[in-house]
């Protein structure tokens, strides 16, 4: 597939202080790429300069073949929705539309058929009128997008679009945005730090920590084979453990030595170990991996979640089965459920479920539980 935009060794700081550092990036055409990341990881500076607000210190910028480094932002095929929409607030919803094309100096003909095109594709058929503050947040978003959509760009960049929505409305806009993104084959870069939004939308999710790239693939790749423990941890729930790989598909932890489907470790080469509560099966004691003790059971609705207690390290297992608090269950864990990693800057950081489970204890009324979970 062709490269729309490519990001070569791009680096930034602010006041010295390092913002991006060696960033790689390629996006195809027609791609829907997300930037993943938490709070101050860089994902708003990397728009900005794909959109070019900002010049990078170091490294380039290309559009297809064409370095674009000093090309002004107008002069780039993108456009931009930005974390803080901004409409025009004395323009109604059709003057924000059209408001790219009049200043092309579109026909006026044109310019009506795209707005009620754009409109009818946002839902927002019949708002023509109206005046964007007397609009909820999602149809002012909305508006947002079909201003943005209007100039028929090439690239669309959206920063946490669907950020200032309630959780319905985004998972409702989730799916409206994908489906104009893909009826309209446009490739978008989309910013957020919700990792189920970045699952379920994207072609491709570009995973960023402190100014660095750590990981770029499909969703089901980062998820399934995160490469290192902020990625495991980062996206959904993971135990993550110390483990040394003693040979091709063995690797030990916790003295015991598990049968796995990863290879090219050096021998004996200390990793980290990461396994999805979701992927452990519970099993009778004497039948066990492992064997552990229940601390705390927190029921999901689809299923229970269970905090099991292994020689001190606290596991987080889910399953539809009860099992009360102090039981003891065994652990068996399936060669393909097992992920080996590099040990990285972030071993040791996470994957242990004891906070979570001290911190649900002293929780009592399920009230207050909800609220935490939330
Ligand atoms: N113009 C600026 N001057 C100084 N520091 C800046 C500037 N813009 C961004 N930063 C800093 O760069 C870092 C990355 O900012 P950025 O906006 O890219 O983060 P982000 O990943 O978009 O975060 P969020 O999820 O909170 O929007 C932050 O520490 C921020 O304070
Ligand atoms: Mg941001």
């Amino acid at each position: 597939m062709k490269d729309v935009i490519t990001l070569k060794d791009i680096a930034v700081s602010f006041d010295g202080e390092t913002i991006l550092d060696g960033l790689d990036l390629s996006i195809h055409d027609g791609e829907f790429v997300t930037l993943l990341g938490p709070s101050g990881c860089g994902k708003t500076t990397t728009l900005r300069i794909i959109g070019g607000f900002i010049t990078p210190d170091r490294g380039d910028v290309f559009f297809g073949d064409q370095r674009v480094n000093n090309v002004p932002p107008h002069k780039r095929q993108v456009n931009t929705i930005f974390q803080r929409y901004a409409l025009f607030p004395h323009l109604n919803v059709y003057e924000n539309v059209a408001f790219g094309m009049r200043v092309q100096k579109k026909k006026k003909a044109e310019i009506a058929e795209t707005v009620e095109k754009m409109l009818a594709l946002v839902n927002l058929k019949g708002f023509e009128k109206r005046a964007v503050s007397t609009l909820s947040g999602g149809q002012q978003q909305r508006v947002a997008i079909a201003r943005a959509l209007a100039n028929n760009p090439k690239v669309l960049l959206l920063d946490e679009p669907l950020a200032a929505l309630d959780l319905k409305l985004r998972k409702d806009m989730q799916v409206e945005l994908k489906n104009i993104q893909k009826s309209l084959g446009i490739t978008f870069v989309y910013v957020t730090h919700d990792q189920e939004e970045a699952l379920s939308m994207s072609d491709t999710v570009v995973v960023m920590d402190g100014g660095r790239i750590q990981q770029i693939g499909t969703p089901t790749d980062i998820y399934n084979e995160p490469q290192n423990a902020f990625v495991a941890d980062f996206i959904g729930e993971s135990n993550i453990l110390d483990g040394v790989m003693r040979e091709d598909y063995k690797v030990e932890f916790f003295g015991k030595e598990f049968r796995c489907v990863d290879f090219g470790f050096e021998k004996d080469e200390p990793v980290d170990v990461v396994v999805r509560p979701e992927d452990i099966d519970i099993v009778e004691p004497e039948k066990g991996d492992l064997i552990g003790r229940v601390t705390n059971i927190t029921f999901k609705g689809v299923h229970y979640e269970i905090i099991v207690d292994v020689k001190g390290f606290k596991w987080m297992i889910q399953t539809t089965d009860f099992h009360a608090v102090d039981s003891v269950i065994g652990i068996m864990i399936d060669p393909q459920e097992i992920q080996v990693m590099k040990k990285s800057e972030y071993s040791g950081l996470y994957g242990d479920y004891s906070s979570f489970s001290e911190e649900f204890d002293g929780l009592a009324d399920p009230e207050a539980e909800n609220g935490a979970a939330q």
